[in-house]
């Protein structure tokens, strides 16, 4: 495909997030979204006059439609194999909310089909993506604060009715790790460029019996350690603070802030230069991963250097490697 022809898309799921991505598609250049499925009929439609979208499906029609070039998964995560195996056959490209799928073994299976179809598929960790995360990456990448040697993290809010049931269902595969904890370990995972080596965590479940308060401990092959908080059921700081040799950044409002604090120091404990720096993000902040979307398509890559698909699958196995240690099996699994 070239860089005049406008990618074509369609949404599998029409809840909450769908509505964010549509959104960013109507905004985003060559870009045209062409039809949402649900298994629902009169929620496709609704969705699709809502948001100005000429074809509301069910899931076999939006796969059918020849026009559409990919779909993006934007179904709870227990669904999103199925979803996304459904696209992949039918020789779409595929964008897959996280997390990815449910555990690693659902992941390798989509990556081999993928690969084997000549297909794009990428995870939505749209994060990633934003401005002020590359920033971040850059003063980490420059050594700003030296060599990186801790990560503290705290992740976490009392959840809000629209997404209670998907958080607290375990048929829906509920559970923080799964949706907000895979945020701060794909983040550390993407600032040090490795996954972790050795892995510890503890956790709380919930009385419906999914994990309401997780913490991780990670040892990368770099030598870096983390340290991470999360829990859909706690009103927590969500703050990052990065140590190094020469130096910390505090990173507030954990994952989206546009402001940075880096402390700098000579290997001592006096603080030499205090420097505030600042990055906006659109407020839309799903355009960006949707443009690096477009770019890999037009260009014919069938991954993206910035969530590599080997990465996606080790993260899943971090996360597999967490619950197995929990004996937590999801019903369906
Ligand atoms: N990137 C982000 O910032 C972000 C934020 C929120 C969520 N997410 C991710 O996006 C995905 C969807 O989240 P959401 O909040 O949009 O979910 P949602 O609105 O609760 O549900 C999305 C779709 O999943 C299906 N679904 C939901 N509950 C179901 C049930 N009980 N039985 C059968 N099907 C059900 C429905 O698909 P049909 O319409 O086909 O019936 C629904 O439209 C999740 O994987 C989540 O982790 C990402």
């Amino acid at each position: 495909m070239d860089n005049t022809q406008k990618v074509k898309w369609g949404i599998i799921g029409a809840g909450n997030i769908a509505k964010k991505m549509a959104d960013a598609l109507e905004i985003t250049p060559n870009c045209q979204l062409c039809a949402v499925a649900s298994k629902t009929p009169s929620k496709a439609r609704m969705f699709a006059d809502e948001n100005r979208i000429k074809n509301a499906y069910n899931y076999q029609e939006i796969v059918n439609n020849r026009e559409i070039d990919i779909i993006y998964v934007a179904t709870t995560h227990n669904f999103h194999f199925d979803n996304a195996k459904l696209a992949l056959e039918h020789g779409k490209h595929v964008l897959i909310e996280k997390p990815f799928t449910v555990n690693a073994k659902e992941a390798r299976e989509l990556v081999r089909i993928a690969r084997e179809m000549n297909l794009f598929l990428m995870e939505a960790m749209w994060v990633r993506f934003l401005p002020s995360m590359t920033m971040l990456k850059n003063k980490i990448q420059n050594y700003e604060i030296g060599e990186v040697k801790l990560f503290n993290i705290s992740f976490g809010s009392f959840v809000t009715t629209e997404y209670e049931k998907r958080l607290k269902d375990p048929a829906l595969a509920g559970g923080v790790t799964l949706d907000m904890g895979i945020y701060p370990i794909s983040f550390v995972c993407y600032l040090l460029g490795e996954l972790p080596i050795d892995i510890k965590s503890m956790t709380r479940f919930s009385d419906l019996g999914v994990d309401e308060i997780s913490n991780y401990m990670f040892r990368f092959p770099s030598g870096c350690l983390t340290n991470i908080c999360t829990s859909y059921n706690l009103k927590m700081r969500n703050e990052a603070i990065i140590y190094g040799s020469k130096g910390f950044i505090e990173f507030p409002q954990f994952m989206v802030g546009e402001r940075l604090t880096i402390f700098k120091h000579e290997g001592t404990n006096n603080i030499q230069d205090t420097i505030e720096v600042h990055e906006n993000n659109h407020s839309n902040g799903f355009i960006y991963q949707v443009e690096e979307v477009v770019h890999c398509i037009q260009e014919g890559k069938l991954e993206s250097e910035i969530i590599s698909l080997n990465e996606t699958i080790g993260i899943m196995e971090v996360m597999d490697k967490m619950r197995n240690e929990w004996g937590f099996i999801y019903p369906f699994e």
